[in-house]
Formats: structure tokens, sequence, C-alpha cells
């Protein structure tokens, strides 16, 4: 099981994100001008990243740029991270990794994924463009040998990984064709959302079974192709950080108690069989009830539990729920008593 995810009974996930001590950071933050002592200047260059990220329609990170260099050390390295984690704790419960003994971790920036995962005992190649991001890799990884590629060849054995990179190649869905697998991770926004759902048809229809988050092979219940953006599917984690990022954070307009991502898994091999659905809406507590969006085919449905049901509690995003089907009543994975609170709210007037 994952070194850095717990779960408890009702879905919700914790990651532990950062591994390196201050001093280490400082040691990487102060040849570039910064450190955490100065906690508002590195949220200035942070805001500065993300606004450029969320601005322009494909930008390429600018890592010549030493204040890009260190927002991204102090704070999108460690959030990836954690990302990353959580995606792998994901694909782990499934199997989804063990046959895959080679990875490309295409767009690998700073070296996030050999950061995030250092467990994996998979031969991890990188691929990035930037010379900059390959020096940042290789000087906050000093002890491993990296394995750096230029041109990017999947085979059936081979699994690809794309974190937080379709917005600056957003072209890559005719080579991953090469790929046994593949893992995206893409920032769960508006702007992201019709891309995500573009590489999900693109890997269907090139021969991939999605193996999560979608518990079927069938249109996301939540898709914007051609339809006005209202939701999009992604996933709710919460996150621990010491005491240094929360100082930063307190110049950012954002508290990273909880991160959110939209993730794929997908391979060229069907997925074990799933029956459960998947709740990809937060809890809408309402009079009277709670309900949750849940995904389990291609029509939209809501969980809902009512406040006078034994079940007091909240389920988390991301959870899986086991439907015990023609019964009308879905069951979880944690207690009897939840089961018997639950029923269905079939296509809801929101939808
Ligand atoms: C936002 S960063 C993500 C880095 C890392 N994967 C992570 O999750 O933190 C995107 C990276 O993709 C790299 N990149 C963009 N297009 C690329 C391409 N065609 N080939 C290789 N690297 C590319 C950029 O230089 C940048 O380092």
């Amino acid at each position: 099981m994952s070194l850095f995810v717990t779960q408890d009974n009702n879905g919700f996930r914790q990651v532990e994100t950062i591994p390196y001590s201050e001093s280490q950071l400082n040691a990487w933050l102060e040849p570039l001008g910064f450190s955490t002592r100065q906690p508002q200047k590195l949220a200035e260059a942070i805001l500065k990243l993300s606004d450029w990220y969320n601005s322009q329609p494909e930008p390429l990170t600018s890592w010549q740029n030493p204040s890009v260099q260190a927002a991204y050390l102090a704070y999108f390295l460690p959030l990836n991270m954690a990302r990353l984690r959580a995606v792998y704790f994901e694909g782990e419960q499934l199997g989804f990794f063990k046959p895959y003994k080679r990875w490309v971790d295409i767009g690998s920036g700073p070296a996030t994924l050999l950061h995030a995962l250092p467990q994996v005992s998979a031969t991890i190649e990188l691929v990035e463009s930037h010379k900059n991001a390959q020096s940042l890799a290789q000087n906050t990884l000093p002890g491993r040998k990296l394995n750096w590629t230029q041109t990017i060849s999947g085979t059936p054995q081979s699994l690809a990984v794309l974190s937080y990179v379709l917005g600056e190649t957003p072209s890559l869905a005719e080579v991953m064709a090469s790929f046994g697998a593949i893992m995206i991770l893409e920032p769960s926004t508006r702007e992201a959302a019709p891309r995500f759902q573009k590489m999900r048809s693109a890997l269907l229809a090139q021969g991939f079974h999605l193996w999560a988050p979608c518990p079927h092979q069938e249109l996301c219940p939540l898709r914007q192709l051609n339809e006005k953006i209202v939701d999009w599917c992604h996933d709710r984690v919460a996150v621990t950080t010491p005491p240094w990022f929360a100082n930063i954070e307190k110049f950012l307009p954002i508290k990273n108690r909880t991160v959110t991502f939209s993730y794929l898994l997908a391979a060229k091999t069907p997925p074990p069989a799933m029956s459960f659905g998947r709740l990809v809406g937060d809890a809408l507590i309402e009079k009277g009830k709670t309900r949750q969006l849940l995904c389990q085919g291609s029509e939209k449905i809501y969980l809902r539990w009512l406040k006078r049901t034994k079940f007091k509690g909240e389920l988390s995003r991301g959870a899986k729920i086991k439907p015990v089907l023609l019964s009308g009543h879905p069951e979880i994975d944690a207690t009897d008593e939840q089961m018997r609170a639950f029923s269905f709210e079939v296509n809801d007037s929101e939808g």
C-alpha cells in the first residue's frame, strides 16, 4: 500500500506532501535569490507564475527565470507531488502499475514524479525540453542518476506519465497509442476540462480502457464537449504541509488544506470488473438532505441521504460506492448502517 496516503472509512484521503526539510529547500532557493525567510517574496513569485499559467492559452514554463524556478520548488512541486501520490494510491489499489516496468515521464519538469514516488521500482525515463528544468531535477536529486531521453517511444510494456503537461503540449494523443498504459494528471480548471475530455475520448478511440477514476467506459456524465462548462470531473485530497508552507500561504489568496486535480489511468488491457460508482461531486448540504453526484455510467445520478437517517457524516469526493442494483439502495464500503441510509435521485433537475 502507498507510503504517503491514508484513507478513512468515508473515503477521505490525507496525503503527506513535502519530503524535504526547510533547510534543504533553502539550499535550493538561496542561489536563486529566494528563501523561506522571505515568504512574501516567494508568494509574489508563486502568484505571478500561477497567473501566467492561467492566462496564456498554451504557455511554456519559462524555466530560465529564477523566480519561476523558486516558485516551482516552494509551491508547485510539493502540490504536484501530493497529486501524484494520490493518483498512485488509486492505481496501486487496482493493480494498475504492476505490468509496467518502464515509465516515460513526458514534460518531467524538476522530476516531480521521482520526488513524489521514490518507492517505484520501474525504470523511469524523463523527457524534458527545457535545460533549466533538467538542471533543477539534477540539483534537487543529487544522489540519483537521471535517465533522460529525447524521443518519445512507447511499447506495450511501457507506461506514459503526463503530469500537468497537456496545457503545454496538447497534441500528445497520437504518441500515446504506442504505450501500454497512461497516467494523466491535469489541473481541475474550467480551461483544462475540454482538453482533458478530448484526451479521454482519444484514448478510448485508440483502444485504451479506463481504469480510474471512471468506473465505466461510457461517455462521461460531466462531458463538456460542445456544452456550457458547469462542472468537470476532479478529485480532492487533504494535504499535510509544514509551517514554512503555511507562512507562504499567508500571502496567497488560496489556502491548500485540500488540493484538487483531474486524472486518468488508462491501459490497453481491461480493468478488473468494476461494480461500484464513484462520487464525483462534493457534498451538497440542503434542507433535510445531503446529495452528492455519483458516476457509474453516462447518466448524472445523485446519491442522497436524508437528515433523519443514521448516517451523519460526509463522504469524500472520489469515494467508491457499491450500488445494490435494482433495489435502489446503494451501499458504501463502510458500514451496514450507512448502507441503509442511502437512496438514489436519478437525473436530478440540476443536471
Ligand atoms: C507544468 S510543468 C509540469 C512538470 C511536472 N510534470 C510536474 O508535474 O510538476 C510542464 C513541463 O513540460 C515541459 N514540456 C512542455 N512541452 C514539452 C515537450 N514537448 N517535450 C518535453 N517537455 C515538454 C515543460 O518544459 C515543463 O517542464
